[in-house]
């Protein structure tokens, strides 16, 4: 159910005035209440053009990750029927994982910030207060265990894609759950299961990408904002309503090609994206840690690596370092 703040937004039309007084007859509310709505909105990032005897225009999205934006996004996806938006969490994987027996559809979680935001092996990911996107995906396939290898190359396609469309940057993809931009990571991700029987319950895929150039990511090695890599090509405005509407469509549309197809329908253009083949890097396995290079990637989604004595590994879960 939308509120008074997402109604008007949906009216405002980038093409065209639309008077106060049309927008308050459709909506059945008084002009003074679509007034206000309009101050929220800029106070949320919009900005719109009032003109006397014209009206409302909107002349540009909002720049800020909010909750109006979000519920509004949601209201259009034919995939998650819920958004539970935090200002501050600890982390949002862990506010997923408190909903989850509750909510029986698909659920995104989002928040403006985290304090104990986590990565990949327990690691720290720093999330300062507007500054990234943290967001929690919560799916409920029917399927086995297995299939969860096969989760992360259709996820991380999507976020490439999502990323490309919407900044018009060039991503690539470092095996397993990093996007990187210009060879520095922008993005990471994180997949969590619950299962019972050999069988997933739900995925908890939890997203995080930098945004904005702030300390953290200026401190951390090897790592990019969207900011910082706009700036190269001198754009500066993070449209966030575009990012999120094509963050959520290329979710559905490749979480429903991992749901109906074979690694094998996307394995050429997953390759095209990836940044790890031929490169000599470090890779540590739970238990054992060597140089190697990947050279290619099974049709069950085993990356094959060939270690400095020419020895053949295929490993499904490793962290590997340029
Ligand atoms: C990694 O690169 O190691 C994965 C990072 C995943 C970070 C995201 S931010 C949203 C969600 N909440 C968390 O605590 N972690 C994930």
């Amino acid at each position: 159910m939308l509120n008074l703040d997402q109604k008007v937004l949906k009216l405002l039309n980038k093409e065209q005035f639309l008077s106060g007084q049309k927008m308050a007859d459709q909506l059945g509310v008084s002009r003074t209440a679509v007034w206000k709505s309009i101050q929220n909105l800029k106070r949320d990032g919009y900005k719109v053009e009032s003109v006397t005897n014209k009206g409302y225009m909107l002349t540009r999205s909002s720049d800020k990750l909010t909750e109006t934006l979000l519920s509004s996004m949601i209201s259009q996806s034919d995939l998650f029927t819920d958004i539970i938006y935090r200002e501050s969490v600890d982390s949002t994987q862990k506010v997923a994982f408190q909903y989850i027996s509750e909510k029986q559809q698909p659920f995104i979680v989002v928040s403006n910030e985290q304090t104990g935001g986590r990565g990949r092996f327990n690691r720290e990911w720093l999330s300062p207060k507007s500054s990234g996107l943290y967001m929690s995906a919560v799916l409920k396939p029917d399927i086995e265990l297995n299939e969860i290898i096969k989760f992360n190359l259709f996820i991380s396609l999507a976020i490439a894609r999502a990323i490309e469309k919407s900044f018009n940057l060039q991503t690539g993809i470092k095996w397993p759950n990093d996007i990187y931009i210009n060879d520095k990571k922008v993005c990471g991700f994180l997949t969590e299961v619950l299962s019972e029987n050999n069988m997933i319950q739900s995925i908890i895929c939890g997203i995080g990408i930098n945004l904005y150039e702030t300390q953290s990511v200026k401190e951390i090695n090897n790592a990019t904002s969207i900011e910082s890599e706009l700036r190269k090509n001198d754009r500066m405005v993070i449209e966030m309503e575009l990012f999120l509407n094509h963050l959520v469509k290329e979710i559905e549309h490749y979480y429903e090609l991992f749901l109906s197809t074979p690694f094998s329908t996307i394995k050429d253009d997953w390759v095209s994206k990836s940044i790890i083949f031929g490169r000599g890097m470090r890779i540590s396995e739970m238990n054992r840690s060597y140089m190697g290079k990947p050279v290619d990637i099974t049709d069950d989604g085993f990356l094959v690596v060939t270690d400095e004595a020419g020895e053949i590994h295929k490993i499904i879960s490793a962290d590997i370092e340029f």
